[in-house]
């Protein structure tokens, strides 16, 4: 860790991205680390103070709470959250100016925020519109974040991660089949698009705040590998010794799916399938670590996964 990062502040720390931070800044040798929650009582609070973090309770919503938390920070790692802000663009967007706007009072040294890429004007066109007029509300949300922390003067990089390994055992839906295999659906279609572990945010992370300057105003991608979910389900199946298949289904099926923000998600994977976004804007040569591969984390995480088909 560079000598002018001593002290690294991290929101989400009970969570996945904010979680996969913390472990990279404690293998890298980092002794002060704060890690924010609401609840420093919940079981992930408590196992975060076990493994030698300061944990500060603060809240997204609450200015003067954050800033609190903030004081004497040299670097910030600030990831938001569009499904506990309401699932709304407006919601997410202000837990991003909330936390800019405390960093800016506390004068963090330098900010690192979790970012997504912008949905491109013609992109935009094709795809149907949210109530709210927006096509995928938590890319946009969090773009709209990006730029109020480039115009609030901070020093300040875009960490841009992708699909999370994680879903596979957080979010996927393992249904049952009649011959004793299973399958998942969505409509992300068969070609590879861009995969990474939480571990690899952290890594990424850690590698920033090595040279904070060298990146001051970028935006740098995680990655893990680009893959395809027939591929995925392979080594799913591999790593459980069950037989996993991966369907997939049109955007209309998927965005008709008694999921809470379904449009939005049919309309994020649409974007990927159909602009092979990833694949064009990601190329592996842009990371600044490796990470694990699919099957490297299938493989450390095979009891999780086995546990999802039992
Ligand atoms: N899954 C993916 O593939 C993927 C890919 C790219 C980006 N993302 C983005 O990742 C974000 C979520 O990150 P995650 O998956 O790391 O989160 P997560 O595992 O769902 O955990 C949520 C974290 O946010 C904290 N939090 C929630 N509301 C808060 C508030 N009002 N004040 C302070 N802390 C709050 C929680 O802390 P406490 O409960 O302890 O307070 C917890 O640490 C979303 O915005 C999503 O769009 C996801």
């Amino acid at each position: 860790m560079a000598a002018l990062v001593k002290t690294v502040v991290v929101t989400g720390a009970t969570g996945a991205q904010g979680g996969g931070v913390v472990d990279a800044l404690l293998s890298a040798g980092s002794k002060s680390i704060r890690g924010i929650t609401r609840s420093s009582s919940s079981k992930k609070a408590k196992d975060l103070a076990a493994k030698g973090v300061e944990v500060v309770e603060a809240d997204l919503g609450n200015q003067a709470s954050l800033s609190k938390a903030f004081a004497g920070a040299d670097a910030l790692f600030l990831v938001t959250d569009f499904f506990g802000a309401g699932a709304s663009f407006e919601g997410e967007l202000q837990q991003g100016k909330t936390a800019v706007d405390a960093a800016k009072e506390a004068g963090v040294g330098f900010v690192i925020f979790s970012a997504l890429e912008g949905i491109p004007a013609d992109v935009k066109e094709k795809l149907p519109a949210l109530p709210d007029g927006r096509t995928v509300a938590h890319f946009e949300s969090k773009n709209a974040v990006a730029e109020y922390l480039a115009q609030s003067g901070l020093s300040y990089a875009l960490l841009r991660p992708c699909n999370f390994y994680e879903n596979m055992i957080n979010f996927t839906f393992y249904q049952p089949q009649a011959d004793g295999s299973y399958a998942f659906s969505d409509n992300m279609g068969t070609a590879p698009h861009a995969w990474h572990s939480v571990s690899t945010i952290g890594l990424t992370a850690a590698a920033i705040l090595e040279d904070p300057k060298k990146y001051k105003g970028k935006s740098v991608p995680a990655l893990g590998e680009h893959i395809s979910l027939t591929d995925m389900a392979k080594i799913v199946s591999d790593v459980t010794g069950k037989t996993v298949k991966y369907q997939p289904v049109s955007d209309e099926i998927f965005a008709s799916l008694p999921i809470p923000g379904a449009q939005n998600l049919a309309n994020m994977n649409s974007y990927y399938k159909q602009w092979s976004y990833y694949d064009n804007l990601r190329p592996l040569s842009q990371r600044l670590v490796a990470g694990p591969t699919f099957k490297e984390w299938a493989e450390a995480n095979a009891a999780a996964l086995k546990a999802k088909l039992e």
